[in-house]
């Protein structure tokens, strides 16, 4: 081989390298059923597409903050879905999200007046499964036990008041795109908001 071809063979090598994410991550991304149809807690969500932190998003069992500090909560979705999102609006087939509640410390360090966050309280996930999950497109599993995580779930009941808050108030599919203010830009301008999403409506406490 010239060295001219060599070198753009390697180039071309070095290229496919650096591109990252591509269909191996789909793979690596995707939920994985174990034998009981349960889902197995994603381990690498922390390498996922970051969404939004919230800050005393009080709701669900995981949310309540009676008589404690507000929790954190940070969101993050598969590299895949975020980038059809963005290029659709929409979520495509085997979306995950993970929502990761936290503790809310204070005093630590140097800090005096701030709140850092803290310990991991409950992990949550929404995965969109239509083929597996035919009544409700979405599923939820919560992997929260105690002071540990589950390794896996099952999905919840579809009476689970996941879906009802999630079916009646999100602004795209079932996702709080509204908390979430770039994908919520690109919704808006791809004309996929849900019909139904009023940004006055409230929930009671
Ligand atoms: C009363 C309404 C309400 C209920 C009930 C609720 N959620 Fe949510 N959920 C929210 C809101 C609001 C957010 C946005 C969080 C943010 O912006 O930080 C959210 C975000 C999420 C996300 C991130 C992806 C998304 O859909 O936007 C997951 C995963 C999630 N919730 C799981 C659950 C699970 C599991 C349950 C049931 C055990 C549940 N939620 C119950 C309101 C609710």
């Amino acid at each position: 081989m010239s060295t001219a071809r060599y070198l753009a063979a390697a180039l071309g090598v070095l290229l496919l390298a650096a591109s990252g994410a591509t269909a191996q991550d789909i793979a690596e991304d995707g939920p994985e059923y174990v034998a009981d149809g349960s889902l197995r807690r994603p381990s690498n969500y922390r390498e996922w597409v970051y969404l939004t932190s919230g800050l005393g998003m009080t709701y669900g069992p995981a949310g309540q903050t009676e008589g404690r500090a507000p929790m954190f909560d940070n969101v993050f979705v598969t590299r895949a879905a975020y980038r059809d999102f963005m290029r659709t609006g929409r979520w495509p087939e085997k979306t995950m999200l993970v929502l990761e509640i936290r503790s809310a410390e204070e005093q630590v360090s140097i800090n005096n007046g701030g709140r850092t966050q803290g310990r991991v309280v409950a992990i949550e996930v929404a995965l969109k499964d239509s083929a597996k999950f035919r009544q409700t497109t979405w599923a939820y599993f919560d992997f929260s036990a105690g002071t540990t995580a589950k390794p896996t779930a099952q999905a919840l009941p579809a009476t689970a008041r996941c879906y009802a808050c999630h079916g009646e108030h999100a602004a795209v599919e079932n996702t709080f795109v509204q908390f979430y203010p770039e994908l919520m830009e690109v919704a808006k301008r791809l004309g996929t908001v849900n019909r139904g999403y009023d940004p006055a409506r409230k929930v009671a406490p």
